[in-house]
């Protein structure tokens, strides 16, 4: 799987906190996550990852449609977030190939996210 692939749970959770923090140092899409606790963030991306990539642990956390609703995220800004977690994946050394599966993966949820 994915999951293996990129190293398991350790590896996601490593590459899911560096795009945190690449998203929280770019203006433009930082502001989404103002008041938001960053660590469970974090920890609860990186499990909705971990499944979505074929891990052994079903995603156990809240419908992303129903989460993201009426936060107003453009297609723009979801894509501004698809190039931080790319970027993580290339600080991590990931492969290319790799980086555009994982990316792909990611993409499946833009049409729960986009809502403007
Ligand atoms: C939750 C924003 C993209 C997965 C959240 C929350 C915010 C947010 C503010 C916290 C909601 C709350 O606790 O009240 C955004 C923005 C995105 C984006 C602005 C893009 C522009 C993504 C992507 C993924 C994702 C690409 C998955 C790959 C999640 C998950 C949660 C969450 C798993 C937690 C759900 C739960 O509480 O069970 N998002 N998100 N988000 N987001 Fe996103």
């Amino acid at each position: 799987t994915l999951f293996e692939q990129l190293g398991g749970e350790a590896a996601v959770t490593a590459v899911t906190t560096q795009f945190y923090a690449n998203i929280q140092a770019d203006a433009t899409v930082s502001n989404f996550f103002n008041g938001i606790n960053m660590a469970d963030q974090t920890n609860k991306t990186a499990s909705f990852l971990c499944a979505a990539l074929g891990g052994p642990k079903a995603w156990g956390g809240r419908n992303l449609k129903e989460v993201h609703a009426n936060m107003g995220v453009t297609n723009a800004q979801f894509t501004t977030v698809i190039g931080h977690l790319r970027s993580a994946l290339t600080s991590a050394g990931v492969a290319a190939d790799l980086i555009d599966q994982t990316v792909a993966v990611a993409e499946t949820v833009r049409g729960d996210v986009v809502t403007a």
